[in-house]
Formats: structure tokens, C-alpha cells, sequence
């Protein structure tokens, strides 16, 4: 029986190596951890149980029956993150430069496949040359089976991608399927096709980091949400944003203990400018609100005139969905529709309460918006948000104009509470355009046309720059101070708790895509 036990022991000595000390240090030269100091920094310490310790390839050509590692390039298994059960999966570079191959598909699948069951989220952390070159097909079939999982998880499960190395090909369509991607500064990118392909066929000169690096994606495409220093960092953020999250799309986020005392915030009195044209920070307003040091921003620098992130309000997960006045004047484009189209189907997938701050003064106009199908995507935030059924509850902080104000959570697209500022203007356009219009012949006749168009901007000002006439029709459940904002939402979440909306019977809606 010893020897048996030290048969085991030295399997396990041998497969804790990887691809061998000289690939571990590289790995280090880049500034990266290994596969497994990655799950041991992201999961409790001493909760990791592995699963497929063992498993080697089934490869026999280019001479791969002489190369074996056990764990072919990718630790799999379960742990836990602040006490709750978590499935990972962690590509190791060390092995044949952590490419999926047959086997190791099949044990990430494995996991996925129990994460399923048991209703656990599944973090995967990849670090891959892509597909196991000598494998061919079988390597292909792998990711499809991943993939396919991928997306029978979503909606049930939490599925988040940390990329902190290579990720390329075919390979970066599991990402971006899952949830939330986050990406390491400088030592992680994901591109379909690399420079030399790119170069090739369209003659473009572009490096890696330039073509698909952490910061053009969080940037230009959008495709990561969430960007990091360094590996730890990436872990860090990893276990900040699960911290939102429930289990699976059957429970409910993790309500931390908090005393709610008070609650008047005064600072959010001074935050909307006397000047209706002049910008303000959102993120004040979010963080006046919030728990302090709570609120987590996601894609903060892709679409920024529309802010999303998680927060908490008295210990409650809320997500986030708010214009922000200082870019593009908080108007909702292209991007920004998207963005917070899909953080709004995140959040209702996974039963977090929405809260939506409105400072919007329509749609941004321009051939580049229109060529580029705003109609299209704007449909798809008022799709979306329609179409949520976890609580919601809207904030007008000042503009809410035109198309932009039914999109933002208005009530009469099924938003639960909806509050005004006193500072809010609610109307079908801002009172310059709107005298423009309606009183063009007037102002046109008029000695003094410049007099006279200021005049009737104010007559329409009057009238509609103001919360009342949508609070006189219901519209706006009530005109509240703004230092009293934290407080009321505090409430009226607290009352939505146990809000139940049954959507009509379908296989599945149609949101255009
Ligand atoms: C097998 C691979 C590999 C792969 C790397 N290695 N990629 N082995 N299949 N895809 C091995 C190398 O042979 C090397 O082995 C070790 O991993 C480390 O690789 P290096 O090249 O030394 O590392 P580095 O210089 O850091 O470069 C990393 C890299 C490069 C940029 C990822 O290795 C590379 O370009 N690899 C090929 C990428 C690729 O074309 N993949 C296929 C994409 S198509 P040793 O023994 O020396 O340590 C694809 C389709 C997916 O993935 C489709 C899904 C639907």
C-alpha cells in the first residue's frame, strides 16, 4: 500500500509542476501568475478541490505521445469566494501554451456541466494559444462544446471571464458570451484575427496590444467591461463584482447587514447646476445614494455618456442604469443603448433591482447615429427595460425629453416607482426648439424676432420645464428633494422586494438585435 500512496503522490507532485519550472519562470518574466496562484489568490484559502488532476491527452501524432502533462494545460474544479461555492477553470500557459485540446475541453465542460446542477457560478481565467494546433478538428469541436454550454448557462447561472493572457480566434466567442469580461493591462488581448492576418488582408500596421489590448477594448469596441493593473487586481475585481451577484437566476444577491439611520443626504442638493446646459457628474448623484464606497462601475470608459455599475443601498444589490450630462450631454447614442441594454437584461436575469437616474435630452442626432441604426439600437434599451420584470425605479434629475424620457424606465413601460426633482423638465423637446416649431410663423412676423423667440421659450419653459404636469397625470409618482432621494429609494425597494410580473406565455421574445 505505500508505494501506491507514493505512486499517487508523486502523480500529484508532477502535475502541481505544469509544464516545468523554465515555463513557470517565463510566465513570471511576463508579469503573470500561474494557473494555479491564480485560484489560489481568487478562492478562500484552502476551499479549492480540483477535478481531473490526472486527465492527459489522447494526441499521438507530431510525436505529442512523448509530451505529456497531467491536467493538459487547464486546472479545473470548485472553491469558494467570502464562503460561497464557485466553479473555476484556469488555463496554464506552461502547457503547450494553455491550447485547448480534446481533453481539456472536456474538463472545463465537466465543470460547467455541475455548475449547471448545483446552481453555481462558473469563473473561468484563460491564458491560451487558442486551439491545440496538433489536435485539429477535435480542438475545434471543443470549443463548440464550450460555446454550447455558454449559452444554455446564461440566464441560469453567473458566468464571468477573466482573460490574462493570449485569447484569440475562434476562442474569444466563449468570453464574450458569458456575463462580464475582465482584461489585464498589457498582458492579455483577444482578437477573430491577429496583426499578421490583419496585415495581410486589409494592410493595416497594427500591434497587438493596438489591436485588441485591454485598453481598446474597454475603449473603442466595448467587448471587455472591466480592465485591471496587474493578475491581482483582475482576481480582486473578479470576487467585487460576484459580491452583486446571486447564485443562480433562482435566488437572490446576498443582502449585507446595514442600519439604516437617517438617511438625509444633504450633498445631493448642490449637485444639478442652476444652468440647464451645464454638465454635472452623474457619478455624484450614484454615489450620494449609494452605501458608501459601494457603487462598482462597469464600461466606464466605453459609451460614457451612460453610466452602469452595481451599488448597494442599505446592503442591497442595485444595478445601475444613469445618462451622464458630462459626456454628449447625457443623450443616448448608439453604444450607449447597448451598454445599458445589456447591463439592464443582466441584472433582471439574475433578480438585481433596477434603479434609473434620467438626465437626457434625446437622442443624439447626425448621419453617423442614423447610418449606424440608433433606431435599431435604441430599441433595444427600451426593449430590454420593457421587458424586466425585478423591481425598477426611476429618478428624474433634471431633462427628460422626447423618445429618451419613454426609454429611461418611464412608468408606461412597466418602471414600478417613478420620482421627479424639482429640477426635472419633462417635455417632448427643449423649450428653444420646441418655441422654434410651434410658434415659427409668430416669431417670424414679429418687429423683433430675437425678443420674440426668447419670449415664447420662456411661455413654454414655464409650462413645461418643470416635473408638475407629468405629476398632475400620474406620471411621476412624486416630486421629492434630493436629499431625501437615498431615503425614498430605501423604501420603495425594501416595498418591491417580493414584486412579482409574469410575462406572457412565448418561447422567446424577439429584442432586436
Ligand atoms: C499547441 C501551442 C499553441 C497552440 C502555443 N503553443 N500555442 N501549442 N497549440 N495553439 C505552445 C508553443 O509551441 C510553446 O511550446 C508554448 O505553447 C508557448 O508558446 P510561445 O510561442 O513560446 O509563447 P509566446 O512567445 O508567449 O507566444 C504566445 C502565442 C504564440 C502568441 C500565443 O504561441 C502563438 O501565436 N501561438 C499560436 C496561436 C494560434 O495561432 N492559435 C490557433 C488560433 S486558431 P513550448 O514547448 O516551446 O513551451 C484558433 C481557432 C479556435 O484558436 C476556433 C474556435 C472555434
Amino acid at each position: 500500500m505505500k508505494d501506491k500512496v507514493q505512486i499517487l503522490e508523486d502523480k500529484i507532485q508532477e502535475a502541481y509542476k505544469g509544464g516545468g519550472q523554465v515555463r513557470i519562470e517565463k510566465q513570471h518574466q511576463k508579469g503573470k501568475l500561474t494557473a494555479r496562484e491564480r485560484i489560489h489568490f481568487l478562492l478562500d484559502e484552502g476551499s479549492f478541490e480540483e477535478i481531473g488532476i490526472l486527465v492527459t491527452h489522447r494526441t499521438t501524432d507530431f510525436g505529442m505521445d512523448e509530451q505529456i502533462f497531467y491536467g493538459d494545460g487547464v486546472i479545473t474544479g470548485y472553491g469558494t469566494i467570502d464562503g460561497r461555492l464557485v466553479y473555476v477553470f484556469a488555463q496554464d500557459f506552461t502547457v503547450f501554451g494553455g491550447s485547448l485540446s480534446e481533453t481539456h475541453a472536456e474538463k472545463i465542460c465537466k465543470i460547467m456541466d455541475m455548475a449547471m446542477k448545483v446552481g453555481v457560478p462558473v469563473i473561468g481565467l484563460n491564458d491560451s494559444g487558442g486551439a491545440r494546433i496538433q489536435e485539429g478538428v477535435r480542438s475545434l469541436g471543443g470549443y463548440a462544446d464550450i460555446f454550447h454550454r455558454n449559452v444554455m448557462s446564461s440566464g441560469v447561472i453567473p458566468q464571468i471571464s477573466a482573460i490574462m493572457g493570449p485569447c484569440a480566434g475562434g476562442a474569444v466567442y466563449s468570453p464574450a458570451m458569458t456575463d462580464f469580461t475582465i482584461m489585464v493591462e498589457n498582458s492579455s488581448y483577444m482578437f477573430v484575427t491577429g496583426p499578421n492576418v490583419v496585415k495581410t488582408v486589409t494592410n493595416e500596421q497594427v500591434t497587438s496590444e493596438e489591436l485588441g489590448g485591454a485598453s481598446t477594448h474597454s475603449t473603442k469596441s466595448g467587448v471587455t467591461h472591466l480592465t485591471a493593473a496587474n493578475d491581482i487586481d483582475c482576481l480582486e475585481q473578479v470576487k467585487r463584482l460576484l459580491s452583486y451577484m446571486p447564485q443562480n437566476c433562482e435566488d437572490t444577491p446576498t443582502k449585507l447587514p446595514y442600519m439604516v439611520e437617517g438617511e438625509v443626504r444633504e450633498q445631493l442638493e448642490n449637485i444639478v447646476p442652476e444652468n440647464a446646459n451645464q454638465p454635472y457628474d452623474m457619478r455624484e448623484v450614484i454615489e450620494g445614494i449609494a452605501d458608501e464606497d459601494t457603487f462598482f462601475e462597469i464600461h466606464s470608459n466605453y459609451a460614457e455618456n451612460i453610466v452602469v455599475g452595481f451599488i448597494r443601498l442599505a446592503g442591497r444589490s442595485v444595478g445601475i442604469v444613469a445618462n451622464q450630462p458630462m459626456n454628449l450631454a447625457g443623450c443616448l447614442d448608439v453604444d450607449s443603448s447597448k451598454k445599458a441594454a445589456r447591463f439592464t437584461r443582466f441584472c433582471d436575469c439574475f433578480n438585481i433591482p433596477l434603479l434609473v437616474l434620467v438626465d437626457v435630452p434625446g437622442f443624439l442626432p447626425g448621419t453617423n447615429q442614423e447610418w449606424n441604426g440608433i433606431i435599431t439600437n435604441g430599441a433595444k434599451l427600451l426593449y430590454a427595460l420593457s421587458e424586466a420584470t425585478v423591481p425598477r425605479v426611476t429618478v428624474i434629475t433634471r431633462k427628460a425629453y422626447g423618445g429618451a424620457y419613454d426609454v429611461m424606465n418611464s412608468k408606461h413601460i412597466g418602471a414600478d416607482l417613478n420620482y421627479a426633482w424639482p429640477s426635472a423638465e419633462i417635455a417632448v423637446m427643449g423649450a428653444k426648439g420646441a418655441s422654434e416649431i410651434i410658434f415659427r410663423k409668430e416669431i417670424n412676423d414679429a418687429k423683433n424676432p430675437v425678443e420674440k423667440l426668447a419670449e415664447k421659450e420662456t411661455e413654454y419653459a414655464d409650462k413645461f420645464a418643470n416635473p408638475y404636469r407629468a405629476a398632475r397625470r400620474g406620471f411621476i409618482d412624486e416630486v421629492i428633494l434630493p436629499k431625501n432621494t437615498r431615503r425614498k429609494l430605501i423604501k420603495a425597494f425594501a416595498m418591491l422586494e417580493n414584486k412579482v410580473v409574469k410575462l406572457p406565455k412565448k418561447k422567446h421574445g424577439n429584442i432586436p438585435l
